[in-house]
């Protein structure tokens, strides 16, 4: 009931912020949902508390100061078909990727998208950690239960969700962004952005995959590691602006809809259709890991599976299913 009510609040501070009404009326609200004008009080606290900057200006009533940066359930348009079906904000969260797994475990809708905007303990691929800034990124993970697919299938959810994000973050930006196999969102060579799939099952039938998804969104040269200084970037710095937190969340949770809907649809073909016309990685001369040796060689295909095909140096053909390539 109570995140009910606080939804409907953020909706209404949400719908009063687009162009002409900026304030409503404390009583307004309280007579609409049935509750005290006091109520409505402690609500706005709880709103400031996950990160809404709500003024009060008496005689006029409330508004938000950040609505393009406000992540809370109301304020992200969910009218998607499974991705959204379910949507929980938390301020603070270890990994939304395992909070997303918790949350399986307890029963969720498919379709569950978990936004946190703190992550205390946020996993990047291959055990590394994910830095983000509160406030100036989008961590968020979807929980989806594929009822009909094997396993063997998972790994294409990364290219499904790499084309999708890819797809929102020109949308929202028009900056022109890289994609590099398997899992990096690059601008100028720099990451901003990475996926983290995680899935479980048994071998003809996958149970569950959660998509991790982080994206640097408005983090300054300063937010970033000096370890990473040289190869880490944000779409803020990139186009030299920053960019509406909540548009490109919603268009994410939509592009994502769009794409998964249709691969459940028609199958993988398209996808890696797409994939492979935005992968920057085709094409360039790489260096990888592979078998406890260090290889180098031309990356020629994307095949069926989403596995780089490489022609080594050595003229060996091989294909990569995961792991690290650096473009030489
Ligand atoms: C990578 O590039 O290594 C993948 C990064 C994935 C980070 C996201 S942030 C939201 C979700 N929760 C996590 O703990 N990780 C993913």
């Amino acid at each position: 009931m109570r995140l009910y009510v606080q939804k409907q609040i953020v909706a209404t501070l949400i719908r009063a912020s687009e162009p002409g009404l900026r304030y409503v009326s404390g009583g307004d609200m309280a007579r609409e949902l049935g509750i005290t004008r006091a109520a409505i009080w402690k609500y706005m606290e709880s709103i400031r508390e996950d990160g809404g900057i709500v003024q009060a200006v008496p005689g006029r009533g409330y508004r938000l100061a950040n609505p393009e940066d406000v992540l809370l359930a109301g304020a992200v348009q969910t009218d998607t078909s499974i991705v959204g079906r379910e949507y929980v904000f938390l301020p603070e969260v270890d990994s939304t990727n395992s909070e997303a797994k918790r949350r399986i475990r307890a029963g969720c809708l498919d379709g569950l998208v978990v936004v946190a905007e703190h992550q205390t303990a946020g996993r990047g691929r291959m055990g590394r950690i994910w830095h983000s800034v509160p406030g100036k990124s989008l961590c968020m993970s979807v929980a989806l239960f594929p009822e009909d697919l094997p396993i063997s299938q998972a790994p294409l959810l990364t290219p499904l969700t790499a084309v999708a994000v890819y797809r929102a973050i020109v949308k929202v930006t028009g900056l022109p962004v890289e994609l590099k196999w398997p899992n990096d969102l690059l601008i100028g060579g720099r990451k901003l952005g990475g996926i983290l799939l995680e899935a479980s099952g048994e071998t003809d039938r996958l149970r569950y995959a959660i998509i991790g998804i982080g994206i640097n969104v408005n983090s300054s040269q300063e937010d970033i590691p000096t370890a990473l200084a040289d190869i880490a970037t944000s779409l803020g710095i990139a186009g030299n602006k920053p960019v509406a937190r909540r548009h490109l969340l919603q268009e994410v949770l939509v592009c994502l809809d769009t794409y998964y809907g249709n691969y459940l649809k028609f199958g993988p073909g398209p996808i890696i259709a797409k994939y492979r016309e935005l992968c920057s990685t085709l094409g360039q001369r790489i260096r990888f890991a592979w078998q406890a040796r260090t290889w180098s060689g031309l990356a020629t295909e994307i095949n069926p599976d989403g596995g780089l095909v490489v022609r080594t140096d050595s003229n060996d053909t091989l294909i990569l299913r995961s792991g690290d390539v650096h473009c030489l």
